[in-house]
């Protein structure tokens, strides 16, 4: 597949495109946005922030690089580049020349990295794009060293700063949810692939740090329907890790919402482990975009 840069980037304020110019993005209102050195751009006006420093904190990000980077999500990572192939693969798939990918709330950008170099080696002659969107700056910081050919860009899912219907596919993996924000950024047709954690994920990591420990499952998408959308596919996964160790616990621990929630002592609990081996239970659905 052919690999080209995403011209569909808007500007945060107006909504209109941005062209490269140089070092800048600028639009049709003269409003600029800086490309960083590290070669992403921001594109989160102070008026969409609802805090100062939104998103995962730098030592959130690092722990989750850290983790994901030895491989133990891996199968996830997988499952997701498969899905992502056959929505261009087959007839009830995205038809058109170019593809615009984009991961809504990538983080560090482990599996858009993965999806990016799954696809780039296929076969085929189609253009694919890719934007990876995170309201965090460490989060895209991190990203940007990733990959230098994905677009990083520092927006929030609320409002994506992409032009109306331009994306072909939006990845979601653990990431937040806006299907307003969604449902402007797709182009009729579009998909999404949300990726959340299923009731046993992480089991026995919980078992350590709460005292009871539900078992949750993803959120009911029937309410997608009057917002636009259809469910198309539902893939469950289940698989066991192999032991991580106590650095990999606490790295699993400071990047998953665990952190806040358990007691101080669940937390020492968990951070006094040696080994663990986890349960992954991860659901995929794929959602189109119908209209309404
Ligand atoms: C649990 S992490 C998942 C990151 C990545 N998808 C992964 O699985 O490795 C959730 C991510 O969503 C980002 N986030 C939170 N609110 C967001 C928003 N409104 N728009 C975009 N990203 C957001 C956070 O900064 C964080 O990087």
């Amino acid at each position: 597949m052919n690999i080209i840069k995403a011209h569909n980037l808007a500007c945060p304020i107006d909504g209109k495109r941005l062209e490269s110019e140089g070092k800048q993005l600028i639009c049709e209102n003269g409003h600029t946005f800086d490309v960083a050195r590290q070669g992403y751009v921001n594109l989160l006006p102070v008026q969409h922030k609802r805090t100062k420093d939104p998103g995962d904190s730098k030592e959130m990000v690092l722990a989750r690089a850290n983790f994901l980077n030895s491989g133990v999500y891996q199968l996830i990572a997988n499952t997701l580049a498969k899905l992502s192939t056959a929505l261009i693969d087959n007839d009830t798939g995205i038809e058109s020349d170019e593809i615009c990918f984009m991961d809504a709330g990538c983080g560090e950008g482990y599996y858009f990295d993965s999806l990016f170099n799954t696809l780039k080696n296929k076969d085929g002659n189609r253009n694919l794009s890719f934007i990876g969107l995170d309201i965090s700056k460490p989060a895209i910081v991190e990203a940007a060293k990733r990959n230098k050919q994905i677009i990083w860009v520092v927006g929030t899912n609320r409002q994506p700063p992409v032009a109306d219907n331009s994306v072909d596919i939006i990845i979601c993996v653990f990431g937040f949810q806006s299907f307003e924000g969604f449902n402007k950024a797709l182009k009729p047709g579009g998909k999404i692939i949300l990726v959340e954690p299923g009731p046993d994920h992480l089991k026995e990591l919980r078992e350590i740090i709460y005292t009871e420990v539900k078992k949750t499952d993803p959120q009911d998408l029937s309410f997608v329907e009057e917002i636009g959308f259809s469910v198309l596919d539902t893939q469950p996964i289940q698989f066991k890790t192999c032991e991580i160790n106590n650095e990999q616990i606490h790295n699993l621990l400071i990047m998953t919402p665990h952190f806040y929630r358990a007691t101080k002592e669940g937390r020492d609990a968990a951070n006094k482990l040696q080994k663990l081996e986890l349960t992954v239970d991860v659901v995929f659905r794929t959602l189109e975009k119908t209209g309404l």
